[in-house]
């Protein structure tokens, strides 16, 4: 009697790649969630006034982006699209962790990530040091091929519909071609007696591939797949429910730990004017052209206040570090254009988005992810005014 092959159970699963990708998996589903939720319970994401708003992100956006034109056109709609992005996150993350609609909540982290890379991360250099296009190709794998038939609601959904309509259990397992060819009735010394002799690949194995619809021709779907998608809408709407009372609890919880959103730094309201100055001889005075962003005394010694660059209309941040010492910079952050802020307790210019560092007296970038450093601007103080010069 022939010798049976090995069937046990056991470590053959994880030759699947279903079972290998779950790390990645739970870090895509883990990490969208997570991003989404913290959006939600950040009272400053939507707060146009704070510089790591998504306000503040998109107007830096416009300026750095190939796309930067249609950016400007999403300024105004701002809060609109940070809620869409974070329920977005919300719901991939959620998708992707339970492994419901895998492929569509793929297609949404692929989508929302290439986004990210044309508006944030474009411009890293080297481009492996952006994270957002690492994103894009991980999700590649679930848009593919799903999220498998194991340790997903996709892979219940099709056991379940399998049942109702008497069909066999979908359900994968790994086992090696030869151990097919040992048991198929039509293997021949290499070749497939059901194909006239042909080559026996898997393939070409009509038996593996039978079960494999083709949406070639096809304009409809077939009844097997409408009553799965039924089914699956019908999971989608009990976690879209769940998702939804977590996305407004880290609201509320992020609002009454954090406080709700305002802006502390004093904001200066710039106006063109002319200065003048009288120079040596006393009889000769000169007219200076500039713009007055405030009194001097609105921003005392270690503190700092922004203004908005009246040529380019981007905010600029003015720095008063010590007594009659005054530095000014364009406030973007060319990351992905978060407003600067300044930390007196060690005298640097940080990015509170992801936390870029900028030497005080230069610009000069310290540490990213920005790539450039920021654009001075000269600011002098003139009988109790600060200038824009
Ligand atoms: S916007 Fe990312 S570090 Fe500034």
């Amino acid at each position: 009697m022939p010798r049976l092959p090995q069937l046990s159970g056991g470590p053959r699963r994880f030759l699947l790649a279903e079972y290998a990708l779950l790390p990645l998996r739970a870090f895509l589903g883990g990490t969208f969630l997570y991003a989404g939720l913290q959006k939600l319970a950040n009272p400053g994401f939507l707060d146009a006034h704070n510089p790591a708003s998504i306000q503040a992100q998109l107007i830096g956006a416009s300026t750095t982006s190939p796309i930067g034109s249609l950016v400007a056109h999403l300024v105004e709609h701002a809060t609109l699209l940070g809620v869409g992005i974070a329920l977005g996150e919300v719901a991939i993350g959620v998708g992707i962790v339970l492994g419901l609609w895998t492929r569509l909540a793929a297609l949404g982290g692929m989508a929302l990530s290439f986004g990210l890379f044309l508006t944030v991360s474009f411009h890293s250099s080297p481009f492996y040091t952006g994270s957002d296009l690492v994103f894009f190709f991980a999700f590649t794998p679930y848009l593919l091929a799903g999220a498998g038939t194991h340790l997903s609601l996709d892979a219940v959904i099709a056991r379940r519909v399998a049942r109702r309509e008497g069909r066999p259990d979908p359900m994968v397992t790994a086992v090696p071609f030869a151990v097919v060819q040992q048991h198929c009735g039509q293997f021949d010394a290499g070749t497939c007696r059901a194909q006239r002799g042909a080559p026996c690949e898997s393939g070409a194995c009509p038996l593996l591939v039978r079960d494999i619809p083709s949406w070639r021709g096809r304009r409809r779907l077939t009844d097997h797949e409408r009553r799965t998608v039924l089914i699956g809408a019908g999971f989608a709407a009990a976690v879209a429910g769940a998702a939804a009372v977590l996305s407004a609890a880290a609201a509320v919880v992020g609002r009454v730990v954090g406080g709700v959103a305002t802006s502390e730094v004093t904001h200066l309201s710039t106006t063109t004017t002319s200065s003048t100055s009288t120079t040596t001889p006393p009889s000769t005075t000169t007219t200076t052209p500039g713009t007055v962003l405030g009194a001097a005394n609105e921003v005392a010694v270690g503190s700092f206040a922004t203004f908005e660059i009246p040529s380019s209309g981007e905010p600029g941040i003015v720095i008063h570090p010590r007594r009659d010492e005054w530095l000014a910079y364009n406030a973007v952050c060319s990351h992905a254009g978060c407003t600067v802020t300044y930390m007196s307790a060690n005298e640097q210019i940080v990015c509170p988005c992801h936390a870029s560092i900028f030497d005080l007296e230069s610009g000069d970038l310290i540490s990213g992810p920005a790539y450039t450093g920021l654009a001075k601007l000269n600011v002098v103080e003139r009988d109790g005014q600060l200038y824009l010069e």
